[in-house]
């Protein structure tokens, strides 16, 4: 059995000011009609289950998005790596009666995937692997840049599981420096896409060996609230997968993208001649390579290159393009003056 676990608990800092604290970018419906959770949710029909994992104060609103999953509530918001750990266990003690082997997909929910058949085939293979090797999967995409918003995978020996080819992950590591970056890159790394597959089994295993370890013996106790107080907020990639052993990487050969930051419209949305990306109308006068998005204020840009001008409610922001995620900076700065 295949269950999907979608996580939508994110807040996307760093597409201030269209996400904020209230309106996380999973409730966006950025770069297509409809939210990205939904969106995220109807890809997810290769699973035979789909359940939505948030944290308490986005609660009410997966309902909206997401009208016929199962939504589960983590105690607190702590990110991805007490999500998992609380999802997974919750999850295996729903399906601890059937005999059927249960796999399970994590889905972020803040991804553009441009080719749903074979994300769909790569998902389910990714699966098998999962259930015939007894790893924790991760699923690699090749990378064309230097990005420092993700984490890399270093291949190691190739394998096959019931005809599905993977490689060993020699190393892990979360988002790397520019330079760092740039030598992962021509060192043969993949993207983690941040998609996983792993059996309850294989994942509460290497979550017990981690700093979730007091969550994993929390929740076998019935006490997933102190569990929750015992562990700081952290990423599974951090807590996890940087130290993790027997975990493999499947291909993932679609055309893909984290809709992390600003300059990610860049290579989701047509440009125009000028080579600028756009939400909402503007008007350009020498201007060109600019990301605009705005609800509805009409943007004017004036002899201006490289810059994502951004204006939400009353907020406005400017960045150069390449500096897009810092803007993590200035919701940090911004959070601390409220
Ligand atoms: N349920 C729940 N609870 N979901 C959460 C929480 C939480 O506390 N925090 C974050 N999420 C969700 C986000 O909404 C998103 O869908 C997903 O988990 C991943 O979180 P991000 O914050 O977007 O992670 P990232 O993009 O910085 O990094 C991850 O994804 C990259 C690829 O997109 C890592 O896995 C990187 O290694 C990876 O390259
Ligand atoms: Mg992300």
């Amino acid at each position: 059995k295949t269950v999907a676990l979608v996580l939508a608990g994110g807040i996307g800092s760093r597409l201030y000011p269209a996400s904020r604290s209230d309106r996380p970018k999973q409730f966006l419906p950025i770069g297509g009609d409809r939210s990205l959770l939904a969106r995220t949710v109807d890809r997810a029909g290769f699973a035979d289950e789909t359940v939505v994992a948030t944290r308490p104060r986005f609660a009410d609103e997966i309902d909206e998005h997401a009208p016929d999953a199962d939504v589960l509530v983590e105690p607190d918001g702590k990110d991805t790596g007490p999500a998992l750990t609380y999802a997974t266990h919750r999850i295996r003690e729903t399906y601890r009666d059937t005999d059927e082997p249960l796999v399970i997909v994590a889905l972020p929910s803040d991804h553009h995937v441009g080719d749903d058949a074979t994300f769909r085939e790569t998902m389910i293979a990714g699966a098998r692997v999962a259930a015939e090797t007894d790893r924790l999967v991760t699923f690699g995409v090749t990378p064309d840049r230097p990005e420092t918003g993700y984490g890399y995978v270093e291949p190691g020996g190739a394998g096959d599981a019931a005809g599905v080819e993977f490689h060993e992950v020699a190393t892990f590591h979360e988002k790397p420096d520019a330079e760092t970056a740039r030598a992962y890159v021509d060192a043969g790394y993949r993207w983690n896409s941040g998609m996983f597959a792993w059996t309850p089994e294989r994942f509460l295993d290497a979550a017990a060996d981690s700093s979730l370890a007091p969550l994993v013996d929390a929740l076998a106790a019935g006490d997933p609230e102190s569990g929750f107080d015992a562990v700081e907020p952290v990423s599974v990639d951090y807590a996890v997968f940087e130290g993790a052993e027997r975990v493999a990487v499947v291909a993932a050969d679609f055309a893909w993208d984290d809709l992390g930051s600003w300059d990610a419209l860049d290579r989701v949305l047509a440009a125009d001649d000028d080579g600028t990306v756009a939400i909402g109308e503007y008007a350009a006068v020498d201007a060109a390579d600019n990301v605009i998005a705005s609800d509805g204020k009409h943007v004017s840009l004036v002899g201006v290159s490289g810059l994502a001008v951004v204006a939400y409610d009353d907020h406005v922001l400017v960045v150069p393009k390449d500096e897009a995620q810092r803007v993590r900076e200035l919701v940090s700065l911004l959070a601390d003056r409220d």
